[in-house]
């Protein structure tokens, strides 16, 4: 009998989060994908920013010092505790979290200067409708700022998980334009090796930078 392939739910993510900081993999690539972002966009402490899928943070803590507000949202609620006890630990004062699925849930009315997503967009099964809403949430000139996982195999996850196999840049970018971005370019800013049977394997992370330019 085979088994249907299945999306990673928010109770997959809570019972990894308490352990997700002890992956030094993680915090590498979190503090990686942030440089990126660091050398794309002009990032300044009167910058409003929302990081959508933020797990326990790896990204925005890295960049906290070099924004305003920061909105972190999650599905996962175990993620987002981990967030809020290294607010509390850490004196942060521009951080609050919020739960959100953005796929079920309305969108918060405020609007942000700067969207960044880490490893996020491939557990969400609607790339268009995401994209749009990004668009709609952020203000004119606003950045957005997606980490993901240069198209593969489906051997990252295996093949018991649903999730998008990485992405084409081209697609993603047409995509991206189609939603009203401009500006779309594209870097390699990590590589994931994964031991397999047939040995090891690659999976370059990209980071795509575009802009809401329209008034
Ligand atoms: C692979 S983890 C990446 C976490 C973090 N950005 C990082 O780089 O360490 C994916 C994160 O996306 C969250 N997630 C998955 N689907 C989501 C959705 N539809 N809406 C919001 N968050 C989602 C998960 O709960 C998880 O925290």
């Amino acid at each position: 009998m085979t088994t249907q392939p299945t999306q990673l739910d928010a109770a997959h993510f809570d019972s990894k989060a308490r352990q997700w900081d002890d992956n030094p993999l993680f915090r590498e690539r979190g503090l990686k994908i942030a440089d990126a972002i660091r050398q794309a966009v002009p990032l300044n402490r009167g910058m409003t920013a929302l990081d959508y899928g933020c797990g326990t943070g790896l990204l925005s803590f890295p960049l906290k010092d070099e924004l305003g507000a920061i909105l972190m949202a999650d599905s996962s609620g175990g993620m987002l505790e981990v967030v809020d006890e290294k607010i509390a630990a850490q004196g942060v004062t521009n951080m609050t979290t919020l739960q959100l699925d953005l796929m079920a849930d309305p969108a918060p009315t405020q609007r942000f200067d700067l969207i960044m997503t880490a490893m996020t967009l491939h557990h969400v099964p609607d790339t268009d409708r995401i994209l749009s809403i990004f668009h709609d949430l952020l203000n004119p000139g606003g950045y957005l700022c997606i980490a993901d996982l240069d198209q593969e195999d489906g051997s990252f996850h295996g093949p018991e998980v649903d999730v998008h196999h990485g992405f084409d840049r081209a697609e993603l970018s047409r995509r991206a334009a189609q939603a009203g971005f401009a500006a779309v370019q594209f870097q390699t800013v990590f590589s994931i090796a994964k031991e397999h049977d047939s040995g090891t394997q690659d999976y370059p992370v990209f980071l795509m930078t575009a802009r809401r330019e329209d008034a």
